[in-house]
């Protein structure tokens, strides 16, 4: 079953999801691409951003906008409260328990970067192991191979199996005294796998293991409760939760954030300067160098305040009912094999069509005004895994619609047309 719908209530289902009317809130659906109907099913890659959203950063930008936590006049003040009301925002999506504990950056590979430099340069030490899984981003494995590289440390890679699982078992046995810290994707963003976190967590907790998780492709998917999850960081990006570009957030546990040394040095992140020494600001404000991304930080604010509005549930369960349509439907084209099986998955597909190249792929359906991303979305050992060198991943939001997913069944029919 998939963990979308075992975290939902019995009442919540798909069939009152109205998206053409969540459709209305998109302006950039209505695009034509050369003529066609714009088929957006390159979710996982960036969402969209409905009107709301530009509205509050309009608004922002036109009211509101100073510099935070330097001035006394009354714009920078305003600016100053709104950046909070953001932070408080972000607080309250993940279930943070203090505000503090969620520290604004540019997405979610700054998020990761921080740790790597704020925690591990400072207590991983040579001969310790970080354990990483198969699934992961680059932007959770390379950081962390340049901590191993600079202190001599080791990582330990989990396998999966050929749905795309996590081998949960081999996690647990990588476990040793050499063990320090643990780097988790919750969903993978080139095969939609929803891990078993909770468990691989508390199992990491047993051994007395900081575990951070890597976010970016669940956050706009599943319910976030840092606290129910007890995990020591997490991580995500605004641009994939129909919020800017620009930023992201770090949750952080509050004790943990504090032992760590800063990432970057600059403006804000300091108590005082002299040239003998600098004495930094408490936590979030010592990860925070610099004029922060302000407006994007309340766009940010605004775009789960629109997400929280429509229910993360319920777009869970309309997402699921896309996904077992378009794998139903994908699954009926001869030629067309889907990379990623996992029994709980969020609404990615990733295929490969036998004869022709993701790249060929993408290119004709985007003929026919179908965006889908084709590559090796960022995983290369999940493409290793498969023995593929790239797939075309179709990734759907709340806003999609079934007669895309047929869009989509038409387009790959066209490809092969073409192609074969
Ligand atoms: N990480 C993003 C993706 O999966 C960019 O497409």
């Amino acid at each position: 079953m998939n963990s979308a719908i075992v975290s939902l209530k019995p009442e919540i289902s798909a069939d009152d999801f109205d998206a053409e009317k969540i459709r209305a809130d998109f302006p950039i659906l209505k695009l034509k691409i050369d003529g066609k109907p714009l088929v957006y099913l390159d979710n996982a890659a960036s969402s969209q951003m409905p009107q709301q959203v530009i509205d509050r950063l309009v608004r922002y930008q036109t009211t509101q906008h100073a510099n935070i936590n330097r001035a006394v006049h009354y714009l920078s003040e305003v600016a100053t409260m709104e950046y909070h009301n953001a932070r408080c925002k972000l607080q309250q999506f993940v279930n943070a328990r203090e505000d503090r504990e969620i520290i604004f950056t540019s997405g979610t590979t700054d998020s990761i970067n921080l740790v790597m430099h704020g925690y591990g340069r400072k207590f991983i030490k040579a001969g310790d192991e970080i354990i990483l899984t198969t699934l992961e981003h680059h932007s959770n494995i390379v950081p962390w191979q340049m901590l191993a590289n600079e202190k001599g440390a080791k990582i330990r890679v989990v396998p999966i199996n050929d749905k795309g699982d996590l081998e949960v078992d081999e996690y647990e046995k990588l476990f040793n005294e050499r063990t320090k810290f643990v780097g988790l994707i919750h969903v993978s963003n080139a095969l939609g796998t929803i891990n078993p976190i909770k468990h691989m967590i508390d199992f990491a907790h047993q051994h007395g293991i900081p575990v951070l998780i890597d976010g970016a492709q669940a956050a706009q998917h599943i319910i976030i409760d840092v606290q129910a999850l007890d995990c020591d960081f997490y991580a995500f990006s605004a641009h994939k939760l129909c919020g800017p570009t620009g930023v992201g957030i770090l949750y952080g546990k509050a004790a943990l954030l504090e032992s760590m040394q800063p990432f970057k040095g600059g403006g804000d992140m300091i108590a005082s300067v002299t040239f003998e020494e600098t004495l930094y600001n408490t936590i979030p404000h010592k990860f925070e160098a610099g004029t922060p991304p302000i407006a994007a930080a309340i766009g940010f604010g605004a775009a789960v305040d629109y997400l929280a509005a429509i229910g993360i549930e319920r777009i869970a369960a309309y997402e699921l009912s896309l996904l077992n349509y378009a794998t139903e439907r994908l699954n009926d084209i001869p030629g067309v094999k889907i990379i990623g099986t996992a029994a709980e998955k969020t609404a990615v597909i990733s295929f490969t069509i036998d004869g022709i190249h993701p790249h060929d792929i993408g290119t004709i359906l985007n003929q026919d005004g179908i965006a889908v991303r084709t590559g090796h979305h960022c995983a290369q050992p999940v493409m290793q895994h498969f023995n593929v060198p790239a797939t075309s991943r179709a990734s759907f939001a709340f806003y999609n619609k079934k007669t895309e997913v047929d869009a989509l069944v038409a387009g790959i029919k066209n490809v092969q047309k073409v192609f074969l």
